[in-house]
């Protein structure tokens, strides 16, 4: 029997800093949208951003998008494609300001203008010395931001679908998308929301590490979704460590710490950053500063009982300025780190933070795949915004403060570009396949059938182990060979695992295995990727290959889970309307 299908002009998977912004301009022209979510929306994970949105108002210092532009081109070591990162970052201002106009809370200067601090790898002049270019709401920017964008979908109607989990994706024999198999966790009950246009926006899947930063929902739904669908995963050996998680607990503690004046030390008390980074020092980019701390614990200078960490000093800023702009690292640290840091200072280690890579897009938010001699083909119904997608603005690193902007911009765009192509081609739904919903159908029945298997807890554990392990800051040839054959074995075990309660009612060990099976296509394309990649770039440090090597490795890499295949396409070197910027070594 088929499963009950509901229809939507538009369903948005994730209702995150993207998929809101994407409602929101969807539900604004009277679309018929669903925006579907595993938890309640201002639970996503947006609300975890601390230190603020980049954008180049120049309230404190002068400022402008082409110097941000140079920046994240810089910043990605030279990957990121040079038209969407031009794109966003001259769209930059125009979402700050609509968020401001939306009633966003940014902490405000002395005349009423955005309150900006300067963050890593954001620089004036070409690279001179650190500009203020992050617009903050204390060290709480991401929780305002989701808090404003779900008023702002409350009051143009949006439908929010809260506890649902998205499960596949739905395509029909030419490839076009028609909408997703969904699970709502409450009653257990499997439909089919069937769309004119799916937006994916289901976020990164940090959740694949040890260590991480993420929320437990970054599960990487929809990078799962999309490549059991036969679409391929783009750049995913590049990984973020944000320098400063909170050592043992993960949890996020801002770069805006070093943007308000904080630095690091080394158990000697040196500030280490001065050696790496001469210049920008800790204000260098997050890939530099997570290196160098993984270097000087590695050879001996780690604070701490056990040399495994570095310190982080803000007591210098005084008990005013943290309480003012740092009010939440204050109480992160206080409960994870037993520790006042306007006494003493937070020992932090690098914590998997971002995933660089994902569901191939252009600046439209279409999702692309190679075809017919297209390395860029535009899959019909279906886009992407987001950490979920690789448009590639960030390239092999991201700047800190570049992904909420990132969210904005490409969730605004693909509202934008969606709306386009109803007015088009969006008349009526197509009929679905004969086979919607088997996969899913044969998914559940799977689990539902198993009597007994591999525990989910443990392969997944297994799972944070393998790229904890093998795909860290330091990468080692031999070590992702092992790492590449160890996490197939885990897929392996995957396919094998069994629940026992077989309950329909609010089944978090239903959805959990559901999860591990998008987690672990994502930590396979990883580590497959990472292997293959032959060079040093951004994120990706290999023992092996030192150097950066633009003649052969300037490419994106795009991993296919049929056969665990790779393909690679080229990086767009064209900005839309400027001067190409011409790879060059990368100091700060
Ligand atoms: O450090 C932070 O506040 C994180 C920001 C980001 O990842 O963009």
């Amino acid at each position: 029997m088929g499963l009950p299908v509901r229809l939507f002009d538009a369903v948005i998977v994730g209702g995150g800093g993207s998929g809101m912004r994407a409602a929101l301009e969807l539900a604004r022209a009277d679309l018929k949208v669903a925006v579907l979510s595993k938890v309640f929306p201002t639970r996503s994970h947006t609300v975890a951003a601390q230190g603020g949105v980049a954008a180049s108002l120049g309230n404190i210092d002068e400022d402008n998008w082409h110097w941000h532009m140079y920046d994240t081109v810089k910043g990605s070591d030279y990957l990121g494609d040079q038209d969407a990162i031009e794109f966003m970052c001259r769209k930059a201002n125009e979402v700050v300001y609509e968020l401001e106009h939306l009633g966003m809370p940014f902490d405000r200067l002395a005349g009423g203008k955005i309150y900006q601090r300067p963050f890593g790898g954001h620089m004036r002049d070409y690279g001179v010395s650190p500009v203020p270019r992050a617009c903050a709401a204390a060290d709480r920017t991401g929780h305002a931001l989701l808090h404003t964008l779900y008023q702002a979908n409350l009051k143009a109607r949006t439908q929010f679908f809260v506890e649902w989990m998205a499960l596949d994706l739905i395509r029909a024999q030419d490839g076009s998308v028609l909408g997703v198999t969904a699970l709502e966790m409450e009653t257990g009950e499997v439909m089919i929301l069937q769309a004119k246009a799916t937006v994916f926006a289901t976020g990164g899947a940090g959740r694949i590490f040890a260590a991480s930063t993420n929320a437990f929902i970054n599960t990487g739904d929809g990078l799962g979704m999309a490549a059991r669908a036969g679409i391929p995963l783009q750049d995913l050996e590049f990984w973020q460590f944000h320098p400063t998680g909170v050592a043992g607990a993960g949890v996020l503690i801002t770069e805006g710490v070093r943007g308000e004046g904080g630095y690091l030390l080394n158990k000697n008390g040196e500030r280490f950053m001065e050696r790496y980074a001469p210049n920008a020092k800790d204000l260098a980019s997050r890939d530099v500063v997570a290196r160098a701390m993984a270097t000087e614990i590695k050879e001996g200078r780690g604070a701490g009982k056990d040399g495994d960490c570095i310190l982080l000093k803000l007591d210098h800023l005084g008990e005013e300025t943290i309480s003012k702009r740092l009010p939440g690292i204050r109480e992160i640290a206080k409960k994870f780190a037993n520790v006042d840091p306007v006494k003493d200072p937070i020992p932090v280690v690098p914590t998997c933070h971002y995933q660089m890579g994902g569901i191939p897009t252009n600046y439209h938010g279409q999702v692309v795949v190679p075809k017919n001699g297209n390395p860029e083909s535009v899959v019909p119904g279906f886009y992407a915004a987001g950490e979920c997608s690789c448009v590639s603005v960030h390239g092999a690193n991201r700047l800190g403060c570049n992904s909420l902007l990132d969210l904005l911009v490409f969730g605004k765009s693909a509202g934008e570009k969606v709306i386009q192509d109803l007015k088009q081609d969006g008349k009526s739904h197509r009929a679905l396949p004969n086979d919607a919903g088997e996969l899913t159908l044969s998914r559940l029945a799977r689990l539902d059938g198993q009597k007994s298997g591999e525990r989910v807890a443990e392969v997944s554990a297994d799972m944070r182990r393998t790229m904890q392990q093998h795909c860290g800051v330091f990468r080692f040839p031999d070590l992702l060979t092992e790492g590449v054959r160890k996490i197939k074995d885990v897929a392996e075990r995957v396919s094998r695992t069994g629940i026992s309660d077989k309950s329909r009612t609010f089944n978090t060990a239903r959805v959990e295995a559901l999860e591990l099976d998008n987690l672990v296509e994502t930590a396979v394309a990883s580590l497959v990727s990472a292997e293959a990649r032959k060079e040093s770039r951004g994120s990706h440090d290999r023992a092996d290959f030192h150097q950066r090597d633009d003649a052969n490795w300037m490419k994106h890499t795009l991993w296919f889970k049929q056969g665990s295949r790779l393909e690679y396409k080229p990086v767009h070197t064209q900005p839309l309307s400027v001067e190409t910027f011409e790879p060059k070594a990368r100091v700060y």
